[in-house]
């Protein structure tokens, strides 16, 4: 085999490689309702310092590859934990139980997440072992 097949072997292995990562479909987390009524959440609580389109201000982005890019290798466990334990910055763990569980399907719905039948559970997302992804750029 001449070296030109190879390369063009081994283009056609990384192609095949990146595509399936691009069509991994994310898991369905959360419901549109528990997402919907987390936007007021955000607004609310934490639109101040990370700003109304989530792209940040006083704290970080939380959307896109600036907050949650493949290599982070976040977890919705190791997200979520953080959101419920040490958010609102100030006022941490102020806020309901349900209330964190709606922001953060708001969070996951502006990360290209998609709302499914289940609910997201505060008690399991504190441990999921799901990885946190983006799926916006
Ligand atoms: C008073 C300002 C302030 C408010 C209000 C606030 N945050 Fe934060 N947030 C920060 C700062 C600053 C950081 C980064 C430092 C840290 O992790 O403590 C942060 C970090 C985060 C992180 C981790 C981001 C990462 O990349 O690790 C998440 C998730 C988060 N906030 C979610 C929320 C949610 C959800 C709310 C509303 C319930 C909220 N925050 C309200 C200031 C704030």
């Amino acid at each position: 085999m001449n070296s030109l097949k190879i390369h063009v072997l081994l283009g056609a292995v990384l192609l095949a490689g990146s595509a399936t990562v691009a069509l991994a479909a994310p898991p369905a987390l959360y419901t549109a309702d528990q997402a919907k009524a987390g936007a007021d959440v955000f607004a609310q609580s934490c639109a101040m310092c990370h700003g109304a389109d989530l792209t940040g201000a006083a704290g970080p982005a939380l959307v896109g590859q600036a907050f949650a890019s493949a290599g982070n290798k976040y977890t919705i466990g190791s997200m979520f934990t953080e959101a419920a334990q040490q958010m609102p910055a100030g006022q941490p763990a102020s806020l309901t139980h349900e209330q964190y569980e709606d922001v953060f399907s708001y969070i996951l719905q502006q990360n290209g997440y998609p709302a499914g039948t289940t609910k997201l559970d505060y008690t399991a997302s504190l441990s999921s072992k799901v990885p946190l992804v983006s799926q916006k750029p």
